[in-house]
C-alpha cells in the first residue's frame, strides 16, 4: 500500500489561514463557544489522550444518563482487538435521545421534517416522539422481535425512519439501515447477512418530485430471504403496491393497536446498538458494528464541541439516514443533547438550487452540515441562488465525506457563511462512529482543505506505508492511523471478527488503520488525501472497486473487468471501468449501456460508471495481475509519467488504451 501518488503533496506549500471569526467570540453576538482558544483546545486534547479514563468518564456522566453507573471507563487494546468502554454501565440509547427530554420538556420540537415539497413541514415534539417510538417498540415486540434480534430498515427520509431507529434501540434490537438508493440485490445481501427478522419500509419514497418504488424493491430483495417474517410498511404516498398477505403489515394499522408506552430495555454499554454495512477493498460489504455507550457518547460529544451546540439551536445535517452521517448527526448526536434536528427529504436542487438556503432561512438553522459534492454542484449553478437569503442564523457550517477542495471551501465560507461562521471540515468514517479530525469553531484557525486537528481522545499518527514506522515531526506524508482506542470506534464486523482484525488492526499492529493517506503540514495541520486501498469515493458515497468489478463480470459477455477511480470536478472521484469480452462475444451496439445498467441493478444507481471502455486486454504483470495503477494514470491524463512499466507482460497495449480513453 502506498499513499495515493495521484494527489499533489502540499506539505511545503504556504496555505492561507483563516482565524476564528471574531463574531463567534463576541458574547454580544454569539453564545461563547465551549472551547474558545487554541490553548484551551490543546489542554483538553492532552488530557483526553493522556488521561482518557478521567476525561471520558466525566464526559459520559455529563452527557448521558446511565441506569446503572459504569465502573471501568476503558478496557482492551488494539493488540487484542477487545476494545470496550464504560464496563458494567447500563443505559438505553432511546431513553437518552427521547425520554429524558420528553419528561422535562415535552413540547420542545425534536424533529422538523421538511418534505420533498417545500410547503410541507411537519414538527414533532419530544412528547410526541416518545409516544410514537413507544408504540412502534410495542409493535415490534408483538411481532416477536426481542433484544438482540436484528431489524432491517429501508426507508425514505421521513420521521418514521427516525422513529424506527429509536424503537429498535428502545427494545435492544440492533438496527441495520440500508440506504434507500441500494438495489434489491444489495438490500438482499445485507438482510441475509444480518438474518434480519423484520424489514421496516414505506410504500414509496418521494424525492425531487418523483415517486420511488421502495416497497417493490423490498419485495424483489425478499424473494430469497428466509429470515424475514414480517415487512412493516409505512404509507407515504398511497400508491398501489404489491402485497404479501400474512407477511406484510401496514404501519398505521399496527400502530393503532399498540399501547403508547413501552419501557426501555436495560442495555449494557457494550450491547450492540446498530450495524451499518460499508464497502471495503475486498469481498462483500461488512456489517460494521457499533455498541451503545461509547457510540452515543461520541455522537453527542462531537455535536456539542464540533458544532458548538447550544440550547435552542436548530441543527441540520443534510446526509441520508442510510449512511453513518445520518445516524450520528441527524439522529443520535442531536437527540442525545435534546436538540431540534432537521430531516430533509428532498434534494439540494428541488424545486430550485436555492432549496438549502431557503431551508436555512425558514427554520433559522444554526448548524448546517453537508458534503463537498453538494457544495461544488451548487457553486457551479451560480451565486444568484444563494444571494438574498437570510442566512444570519448560521454559526457553524460543516463539510464531510471527502476532501474539500479549497475553491469549494472558499465559496462555502464566503457565500454561505458570509465570512462570519466557523467552517468545519470534518474527517471520519463509518468505522470511527463520530468525527475524529476537525476544527473546533471557537478554537482552531482553519486552512481550506485541511481537517486541521484531532478531536478529543484521538491520537493520530502517520505511518510509513512500507515499514509501518511512525513518521515523526511535521511536513510528513504517510498512511493515517490512530494510536489508542476511542469510545465511538466500531467494535467488530458483524459475525466476522477476524475480518475486523484483518482490516483495521492487523495491517499496522498496535494501531487502528484508517485506509486513508494523509499529510501533517509544517504547522501540524492534517490533510486527508484519500483512500490508499481499493475504495473509491463518488459524491461522498463509498464504493469498492472489486464490488463493481464483480457486478460487471456477472454479465454473460464479460470476461474480465478492472475498475478505477478517476478525478471528477463535481463528484470528487468517478468510476471508470475497463472491460474485456469473452472470446466468442462480439462488441454489440449498446453493450456499454447494458453493462452500466447491470451495475445499477446489482449495486444501485449511485454506483453507475461514468465511462465503460471495451478493451482487447488489460495491462497485466507477467503473473497475470491487472496493473490498475496504469489505468488510473491513463484516465487521469498522467500517462506521460507511467512510471516503471517493465513488469508489464505486454507493454504494447498501452497506446491502444490511451487512444480508447482520450481518442
Ligand atoms: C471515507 C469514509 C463518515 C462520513 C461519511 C463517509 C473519506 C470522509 C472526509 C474529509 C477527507 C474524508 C475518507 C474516509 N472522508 N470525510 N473531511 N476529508 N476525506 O463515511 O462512507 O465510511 O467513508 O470518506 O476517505 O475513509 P464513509
Amino acid at each position: 500500500m502506498s499513499a495515493n501518488p495521484d494527489q499533489v503533496d502540499t506539505t511545503s506549500r504556504v496555505d492561507p489561514i483563516h482565524p476564528v471569526p471574531s463574531r463567534l467570540l463576541d458574547p454580544a453576538q454569539c453564545p461563547t463557544p465551549y472551547v474558545s482558544s487554541f490553548d484551551q483546545y490543546k489542554t483538553m486534547w492532552k488530557e483526553s489522550v493522556e488521561q482518557p479514563e478521567k476525561f471520558f468518564g466525566n464526559l459520559a456522566n455529563e452527557l448521558l444518563t446511565w441506569s446503572k453507573p459504569f465502573e471501568t471507563v476503558r478496557h482492551g487494546s488494539f493488540q487484542e482487538g477487545d476494545v470496550a468502554w464504560f464496563l458494567e454501565g447500563e443505559l438505553n440509547a432511546c431513553y437518552n435521545c427521547v425520554d429524558r427530554h420528553a419528561l422535562k420538556n415535552p413540547n420542545k420540537v425534536a424533529i422538523i421534517h421538511e418534505g420533498d415539497e417545500p410547503d410541507y413541514v411537519k414538527k414533532i415534539t419530544y412528547g410526541e416522539l416518545l409516544q410514537e417510538v413507544s408504540k412502534l417498540a410495542n409493535v415490534l415486540k408483538a411481532r416477536g422481535v426481542k433484544k438482540g434480534d436484528n431489524v432491517a430498515i429501508y426507508m425514505p427520509m421521513i420521521p418514521e425512519a427516525i422513529v424506527s431507529l429509536l424503537a429498535c434501540a428502545r427494545i435492544g434490537a440492533p438496527h441495520s439501515v440500508i440506504f434507500a438508493g441500494f438495489s434489491a440485490e444489495s438490500l438482499r445481501d445485507r438482510v441475509v447477512d444480518a438474518s434480519a427478522k423484520i424489514v421496516i419500509t414505506a410504500d414509496e419514497g418521494r424525492r425531487g418530485g418523483k415517486n420511488i418504488a421502495t416497497k417493490r424493491i423490498v419485495d424483489d430483495a425478499l424473494k430469497a430471504c428466509d429470515s424475514v417474517s414480517n415487512v412493516l410498511v409505512y404509507q407515504r404516498t398511497g400508491s398501489e403496491i404489491p402485497w404479501t398477505e400474512g407477511r406484510d403489515l401496514w404501519w398505521h394499522e399496527e400502530m393503532a393497536k399498540a399501547r403508547s408506552y413501552c419501557a426501555p430495555e436495560r442495555m449494557n454499554s457494550e450491547d450492540p446498538l446498530f450495524l451499518l454495512y460499508t464497502s471495503g477493498s475486498t469481498g462483500t460489504p461488512k456489517g460494521v458494528l457499533h455498541t451503545t455507550g461509547g457510540y452515543l457518547l461520541g455522537a453527542a460529544a462531537t455535536v456539542k464541541y464540533i458544532f458548538d451546540y447550544q440550547e435552542n439551536d436548530i441543527f441540520a445535517c443534510m446526509a441520508d439516514i442510510g449512511w453513518v452521517t445520518g445516524h450520528s448527526y441527524i439522529v443520535y448526536g442531536p437527540l442525545t443533547l435534546g436538540a431540534t434536528t432537521v430531516l430533509f427529504e428532498s434534494t439540494p436542487t428541488y424545486p430550485t438550487p436555492a432549496r438549502f438556503w431557503e431551508l436555512i432561512a425558514k427554520h433559522k438553522i444554526t448548524q448546517f452540515y453537508t458534503a463537498p459534492t453538494a457544495i461544488r454542484a451548487l457553486r457551479r449553478l451560480g451565486d444568484q441562488w444563494v444571494e438574498g437569503h437570510d442566512l444570519s442564523s448560521l454559526r457553524v457550517i460543516g463539510s464531510v465525506g471527502e476532501p474539500i477542495n479549497p475553491e469549494a471551501w472558499d465559496w462555502y465560507n464566503e457565500k454561505v457563511g458570509k465570512g462570519r461562521c466557523a467552517v468545519v471540515d470534518t474527517y471520519w468514517q463509518t468505522e470511527t462512529g463520530s468525527i475524529i479530525i476537525t476544527p473546533l469553531p471557537g478554537a482552531i484557525a482553519t486552512k481550506p482543505g485541511s481537517a486541521t486537528f484531532p478531536f478529543f481522545g484521538i491520537d493520530p499518527v502517520l505511518l510509513d506505508p512500507a515499514s509501518g514506522k511512525e513518521l515523526e515531526g511535521n511536513g510528513v506524508t504517510g498512511v493515517l492511523a490512530v494510536r489508542q482506542p476511542w469510545p465511538s470506534m466500531a467494535r467488530t464486523v458483524y459475525n466476522n471478527h477476524s475480518r475486523f482484525l484483518d482490516t483495521y488492526l492487523k495491517p499496522y499492529p498496535g494501531y487502528y488503520f484508517t485506509g486513508d493517506g494523509a499529510s501533517r503540514d509544517i504547522d501540524g495541520y492534517y490533510w486527508v488525501r484519500g483512500r490508499v486501498d481499493d475504495v473509491i469515493n463518488v459524491s461522498g458515497h463509498r464504493l469498492s472497486t472489486s464490488e463493481i468489478e464483480s457486478a460487471l463480470v456477472l454479465h454473460h459477455s464479460v470476461a474480465e473487468a478492472a475498475v478505477i477511480g478517476g478525478h471528477d470536478d463535481l463528484t470528487g472521484q468517478c468510476i471508470h471501468a475497463f472491460v474485456t469480452l469473452k472470446p466468442n462475444v462480439e462488441e454489440a451496439e449498446g453493450l456499454e449501456k447494458e453493462l452500466s445498467l447491470q451495475v445499477r441493478k446489482i449495486i444501485g444507481p449511485f454506483a453507475t460508471p461514468k465511462r465503460i471502455y471495451l478493451v482487447s486486454d488489460h495491462p497485466k504483470t507477467r503473473s497475470g495481475k491487472i496493473m490498475r495503477r496504469i489505468l488510473r494514470k491513463i484516465v487521469n491524463a498522467e500517462h506521460h509519467e507511467l512510471g516503471d512499466t517493465s513488469t508489464l507482460a505486454d507493454p504494447s497495449i498501452i497506446p491502444s488504451l490511451i487512444t480508447k480513453v482520450h481518442g
